[in-house]
Order: structure tokens, then C-alpha cells, then sequence
């Protein structure tokens, strides 16, 4: 987002009811009072109800309710996550975008979000339903220095950040189930999508795409997953400004991603074990040949899952399927 732009909406969202004069905008921003009501009439052109009172100033009476840079990036407290975003109204998935444009080289760090995705996908090509206002659907360009293989431990302390994040702005307490699931109350809330392209022991770029279900009411669920999936809305009854979510959301990735960059995946696994879900239940494994019925044991000090069958039998699983 244009940086003038930016610096004025967090002016006037900082002095909250008050009013900011003409004045001290135009000093802060060093533009005219001319430049300044353009900008003013290109925010109300953007959805903001702005009240322009002479003498006083201007204020922010209230915020567009349709998502944009803007209203993404004015709250936005990252120093490197986000600072380079797109956003767009549709699209077919954010995964596509973000590929695409890290292929062209950009920057660790940049995100993709939308309003809507057409062909949202999941894990094992499963879709991964996306309407329109509805979540948070988002893809985020990472470069990080780490072996490929260490890549799936991004899944996990991407979960992490989303739990923490739900816990601070919605006060509510999900679970993560391993690798890439966010649980509230046993139905699943949202998802990660970790692709990454990388040569043998050298990583290109990685892509963590998140989903995350938070103004559906239940009829916005699909049929087929009413019983599975569920929203923010759903199990805490109030609806959020999915803007909150995202700007503390990529805030406790970027918490969580430079303490994993420093201090290994060790600094995380405390974290991921405190909302671990159905650890020491017996559970439903499924890999791509096999079945069986395990205990979930918990994770290894590389991220892997520990699971141990009726004969006591631990197996250490890279990939897998759980389920109850
Ligand atoms: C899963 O649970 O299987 C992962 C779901 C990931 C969905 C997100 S939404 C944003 C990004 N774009 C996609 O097409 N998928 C991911």
C-alpha cells in the first residue's frame, strides 16, 4: 500500500473518535491540505465514512466493511510479515497467486489475501470451501534458510500462531490436530496448506496457505461437512472483523517463525504440545497403504508424530491421516 495513505489511516484510527487537524496531518505527512482531502475523498471512495469538520479536523466515523490493503495494513504491527501484500476479490486460490509470484521473486514475507476463493484446495486435493466475506483466505511467502525437510515444521508452528491468535482476539481455545488441523469444540475450524519448492537440500521458497472459518453462520457450512467443520461465529456466537484476526495473525507467525529461525524447532514444540489434540486417545491412522488403530503419543523433537499400537509398538509417521 502506498505508504502516505497508510500513515494517515493510522492517524486518524489512532486518535480514535477525536479529530486530527488538517494541519498536523500535513506536517506529519509533509503534503499539502490539498493532497490531504484527496486523500480523504479516495477513503470514502474505499468504503471509510470520514467526517471533515472545518476548524476541527477530520475523523474516521467508520471502517469499510469490505476487507482491502488498507484496512489490512493500518492495524498491522509486523516488521517484516505483510508488509508486502496483495489483496483481491476473487480469485481461483491464493496458493496460485502466491506461487506465481514467488517464482517472479517476491519477497519472504509477502502475503496473498482474498475475498474469495473459487477453487480453494486442502490437503490431498481435497477443496477447500472459501465463500465470499466469510474467512480468512490467505497464502504466505516464506524464504527460510532450513533443509527441506524441516519444512513441515513451519505446519506446525504456523497452527501454533493461528491457536494463540484465536485465543487473544476471540477468546476462544482450539486444538491443533497433527499436522495441519485447527479444532474447536471436535469440529474443524480451519486448515494449512504447506507447499514449498525447493531442490535437494536447498529451499526455494515455502507457501503456507491458511483457511480459517470465522463469520459462516451453520447454514453457511456445505451439507457435507455440516457435522465436521465449523466457524469463529458458530461456537463463540459473535461475529470479527476478519482485518483483527489477520493483522495478529501474521504477527504471531512472525513471533513464532523468528524464534524457530533462531532457536529450532525445540522453541515451538512446547507450545504446539499445550494445544495438542486427542494426545493419549486412541486413534485411527491412516497412511497410504495402511490402517490401524493407535494411541497418539505425541510429536518427536523434528515435529513427527509418535504413535504406538495395542501391542505397544511406537511408529514415528512423517505423513499420515487421523482420524476418529
Ligand atoms: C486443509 O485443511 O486441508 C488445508 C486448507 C488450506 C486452505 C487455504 S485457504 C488459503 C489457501 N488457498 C488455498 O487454495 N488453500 C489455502
Amino acid at each position: 500500500m502506498e505508504s502516505t495513505r497508510k500513515k494517515l489511516i493510522t492517524l486518524l484510527a489512532n486518535a480514535k473518535d477525536s479529530f486530527v487537524s488538517g494541519q498536523r496531518l500535513s506536517e506529519e505527512l509533509h503534503i499539502s491540505r490539498a493532497a490531504i482531502w484527496k486523500h480523504m475523498k479516495a477513503l470514502e471512495q474505499e468504503g471509510y465514512q470520514i467526517e471533515g469538520v472545518s476548524r476541527k479536523g477530520y475523523r474516521i466515523v467508520s471502517f469499510p466493511d469490505k476487507m482491502s490493503i488498507n484496512t489490512i495494513q493500518w492495524d498491522l504491527h509486523t516488521k517484516w510479515l505483510g508488509q508486502e501484500m496483495y489483496y483481491k476479490n476473487q480469485v481461483d486460490s491464493t496458493q496460485t497467486i502466491a506461487h506465481q509470484l514467488a517464482r517472479e521473486g517476491a519477497d519472504h514475507g509477502t502475503v496473498v489475501v482474498a475475498d474469495e476463493q473459487l477453487k480453494g484446495r486442502g490437503r490431498l486435493h481435497r477443496p477447500w470451501d472459501s465463500q465470499k466475506g466469510k474467512g480468512i483466505w490467505m497464502s504466505l511467502i516464506l524464504r527460510p534458510d532450513i533443509e527441506p525437510q524441516r519444512a513441515p515444521q513451519l505446519t506446525l508452528a504456523s497452527a501454533v500462531s493461528i491457536t494463540r491468535m484465536l485465543e487473544k482476539v476471540c477468546q476462544a481455545e482450539a486444538k491443533i490436530k497433527w499436522p495441519n488441523d485447527i479444532f474447536l469444540n471436535d469440529r474443524k475450524l480451519a486448515g494449512i496448506l504447506t507447499e514449498m519448492q525447493a531442490e535437494q537440500d536447498l529451499i526455494e521458497y515455502v507457501i503456507i496457505g491458511m483457511g480459517i472459518n470465522v463469520n459462516q453462520v451453520q447454514e453457511d457450512i456445505p451439507l457435507s461437512l455440516q457435522d465436521i467443520a465449523t466457524s469463529v461465529k458458530i461456537e463463540t456466537g459473535s461475529s470479527f472483523q476478519r482485518e483483527a484476526l489477520i493483522q495478529d495473525v501474521l504477527k504471531e507467525i512472525e513471533t513464532v517463525y523468528d524464534q524457530f529461525m533462531e532457536e529450532g524447532f525445540s522453541a515451538v514444540k512446547p507450545y504446539w504440545e499445550k494445544a495438542a489434540y486427542r494426545i493419549g486417545e486412541t486413534v485411527t491412522v491412516k497412511t497410504r497403504n495402511l490402517k490401524w488403530d493407535a494411541v497418539l503419543v505425541g510429536i518427536q523433537e523434528d515435529g513427527a508424530l509418535i504413535v504406538e499400537d495395542q501391542s505397544g509398538k511406537r511408529e514415528i509417521l512423517y505423513s499420515a491421516e487421523i482420524d476418529w
